[in-house]
Order: structure tokens, then sequence, then C-alpha cells
């Protein structure tokens, strides 16, 4: 192996002291309000680890579990009064929501300076327009782990492989945001290989395993690789393993740093989502925001 492993587990670690010293400098606790609709296992994962690190962070955290038949109108409820709520400072609806909930009506009524995934339109139009605002938490995770690995990222050429709304597209905004120059590749992109061959940074986010080829990577170049695919273990019956976007083994002997999968993204999501939980109750209540929150 020649490549870095770029350790987001750790990056994510340091991450998460830095915000509970900040926290630790404000005049009142942030809180976060997380909601759960149903049932779903890995949804449930998640929440119960955002509201651990939230409380580790030393912040507040609300959690509202709702039943799975709740209606739509009650769940908009909900969050129209957590807007209202003035000890609220983040609202996050779990996604997905159970069928029949319409999750874009719902995130829509997130008020969007509480809207700490940064998935309501005004975000992502502020996010386009090169404005402040509240960025998803994801592709936030990216850029700094690229940025850990290299340093100023301005010049560089930057192929973000997949367009969803959840990670693709704003993760290119947010590479743009650092003066990289950013192809957003696609299953429609012609000559797919050679696109991703002339990245600096390549940051697959399709969901398709060990889709990338080490062939596909430029000597050199930094991987981010933000699939979480769960398959059959190669060589235990019965069991799974997680793989990414990226065939990782091959891979380590052409990049120059790659994130792994577990370990590498994914602890950077909930990270991301504290920081913003921080930077948004400091915007809402007119306090300074923490400087060594930035990256
Ligand atoms: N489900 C899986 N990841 C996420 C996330 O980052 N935000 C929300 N709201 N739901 C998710």
């Amino acid at each position: 192996m020649s490549a870095i492993k770029i350790d987001g587990k750790a990056y994510a670690a340091g991450l998460r002291e830095r915000i509970t010293k900040a926290v630790s400098t404000l005049p009142a606790q942030p809180t976060l309000a997380v909601v759960l609709v149903g049932e779903d296992p890995a949804s449930q994962v998640y929440v119960r680890n955002k509201a651990k690190f939230t409380v580790e962070c030393g912040m507040r955290s609300l959690e509202h579990k709702l039943s799975e038949d709740i209606s739509e109108d009650e769940l908009v409820a909900l969050v129209r009064s957590l807007n209202d709520d003035l000890e609220v400072d983040g609202i996050l609806v779990q996604l997905p929501l159970p069928k029949g909930l319409n999750s874009d009506r719902v995130i829509e009524e997130i008020q969007p300076d509480k809207d700490v995934d940064g998935l309501t339109e005004t975000s992502a139009g502020r996010l386009s327009l090169g404005k402040p605002g509240l960025r998803p938490c994801t592709p936030t995770g990216c850029v700094m782990l690229a940025k850990d690995a290299l340093g100023e990222l301005s010049g560089k050429n930057c192929v973000v492989l997949g367009r969803s709304i959840l990670v693709g597209k704003p993760a290119a905004l947010l590479f743009l945001e650092q003066n990289c120059t950013v192809t957003i590749a696609h299953s429609r992109t012609k000559n797919l290989e050679d696109v991703c061959r002339s990245a600096d940074i390549l940051v697959p986010a399709v969901g398709r395993p060990e889709m990338v080829k080490a062939e596909w990577i430029k000597p050199g170049a930094c991987v981010i690789d933000v699939g979480i695919n769960r398959i059959p273990h190669p060589s235990k019956p019965g069991k799974s393993k997680l793989v990414g976007d990226v065939d990782y083994k091959p891979s380590t002997e052409i990049a120059g740093s790659i994130t792994p999968v577990p370990g590498g993204v994914g602890p950077m999501t909930i990270a991301c989502l504290l920081r913003n939980t921080v930077i948004a109750a400091c915007r809402r209540r007119g306090w300074e925001t923490p400087s060594n929150l930035d990256f």
C-alpha cells in the first residue's frame, strides 16, 4: 500500500473535541431536535448516535420518536412547533420517512436558520448562490477530509461521481466554493473512466459497491469514497461486509490518499451535523461563531 489512509474516524473525533471546546465558550447550550418516524433499524442507530454525540459535545438533544402511522399534517405541526421553540437551534428529520409521508413537504417546513441538515430549498439555493447558509453534512465532511489530505484545494480538478440531491450536487458546489475545477460525472457520462482519471480529487457517491477500479484513478490522486454498501462477505458464508464505491485494496496502490469504508466519510456526517448545530445557534442567537470550527 502506498496511499495515505485518510482516517475519517480520527478526524471526526478531533472535530467533536473542537466542537466541545466551542460549546463550552457559549453563553448557553445549543439544542438539536431530532425527529424519527417509524422503526427503521438503520435510522434508529443513526438517531441514537446523533443523540449520544450531541450530549457528549455538551449540547442538548431533544428526540421526538413518532409512530409510523402519524399523519403528514401532524408531522408538519411538530416541525412548526420546533420552529417556534426559541430553545431549539437545529431541527433534523431523519430520512427516509415511512411510505405515505412526503419528505419534500416536511423538510421544506423546517425554518432555514434551523436547517442543520442543509436540505431545504433555501439552504440549497444559498449554497448555489455562494451565500452564507447551513451546508449539507456529508458533502462538508468530504471537503474537510480532502483539505486535510491535500491542504489548499484551489485549482485542483475535482470529479464528483453521482448527482444526488443529498451528496453529489452539493459536494460539487462545495468543491467549487474551494476554487476547484469541478466535473459532475454520472451514469450517462461518456468515457467515464477517462473522466475519473482526470481527477486530482475523486469523489464517488453512487452507491455501487466497488464500481470504481484502480485503473480509473490518476496516480497520486486523493480519493474520497462516499459509498457505504453492504455486500455478502466473500469468505464468511451468511455474513456481510461494508464496502465503498471504490475497489479499495488495489486502489491503495495507485491513489496518493484514500478514505477507507468504514471509517472514512461515514463518521464525518454526524460531526458536521453537530458543527452546523453550533453555527446555527450562534447565528440565530447573535453570538460570535467560534473560529475553531473553521476548516
Ligand atoms: N438518513 C441517513 N443519513 C441522513 C442524514 O444525513 N440526514 C437525514 N435527515 N436523514 C438521513
